[in-house]
């Protein structure tokens, strides 16, 4: 039987964070591969390393730093996760899914996730932002819900909706910065898979049947897990490469942090203008 998580633990850490900042964060952000910078530029910022935490999870990726970052973005109160934990990495998906546990506590409304991924819709080219308005999830599917076990009732309820992962309004808000700032924003269907392998160009095809525009390794446990707390969802993905459907090309981690280069100052400008106009 497997260790849950309980509230206790929760608030364990969220006391930590709390004792060390004196702010009230109002959004929480994840930044994904590569797409760390935004959060060197958050202004008075109060950086806690997640080593510095009691029984936190720590990302193992390259490419990937650990620390909460608290601070400002466009003037908004933000707490911003500088580096994510996987379910590949060998966590629990409690544990991988514990940060947003912890903004849910701290009394975070808003949630901004931002991934890298692959692109499975043939019309996307690395270096896109897509907009996620959907979720498939594939992890949930073969039994890694994170909301299994006992069920924390003062969070949420045991059957929560998922009808709106993804908020309408924030979307709309992000298709209207886009437009105002002359960006190309795709919009779609994000894929969550375990990873740590990419895809064969079989699960791609699948995928693609399955409705998927993008596929990658993470966000859609963070986000069941914020949807169950009440938090409104902005979601992004960076196309750091084209799915390779055919079997001709090869997927490299490389790659997916070269194109966080490309993507990192796009998902800025989209972020920055949703804070604003909030
Ligand atoms: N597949 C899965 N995860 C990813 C990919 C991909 O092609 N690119 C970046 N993250």
């Amino acid at each position: 039987m497997q260790n849950f998580i309980s509230l206790a633990q929760i608030d364990e850490i969220a006391d930590v964070v709390r004792r060390k900042i004196s702010i009230q964060p109002m959004v929480g952000m994840i930044l994904g591969s590569g797409l760390n910078g935004l959060a060197d530029s958050i202004q008075n910022p109060i950086r806690i390393p997640y080593s510095d935490l009691p029984n936190f999870p720590t990302s193992t990726v390259h490419g990937h730093v650990g620390q909460f970052v608290i601070g400002e973005l466009e003037g908004k109160p933000v707490i911003v996760m500088q580096g994510r934990i996987h379910y590949y990495e060998g966590y629990t998906m409690g544990q991988v899914t514990l940060p947003v546990r912890v903004m849910t506590r701290l009394g975070v409304k808003s949630l901004f996730v931002t991934n890298a991924a692959g692109g499975v819709n043939g019309d996307f080219v690395p270096g896109d932002v897509m907009l996620i308005t959907d979720q498939l999830n594939l992890m949930g599917m073969s039994g890694l819900n994170p909301l299994m076990g006992p069920n924390l009732d003062e969070i949420g309820p045991r059957f929560p909706d998922m009808s709106q992962p993804y908020d309408k309004e924030y979307c709309d808000s992000a298709r209207k910065v886009a437009k105002e700032n002359g960006l190309t924003l795709r919009e779609g269907v994000y894929a969550g898979l375990s990873g740590p392998s990419f895809e064969s160009p079989a699960d791609l095809r699948f995928l693609r049947l399955a409705g998927a525009d993008a596929v990658g390794m993470s966000t859609v446990p963070e986000v069941i897990i914020a949807r169950h707390g009440s938090m409104r969802v902005l979601g992004l993905s960076g196309i750091s490469n084209k799915a390779n459907l055919d079997g001709s090309t090869i997927t490299t981690h490389e790659e997916v942090i070269e194109a966080g280069r490309v993507i990192t100052p796009k998902i800025e400008t989209i972020v920055r203008g949703v804070l604003r106009a909030m």
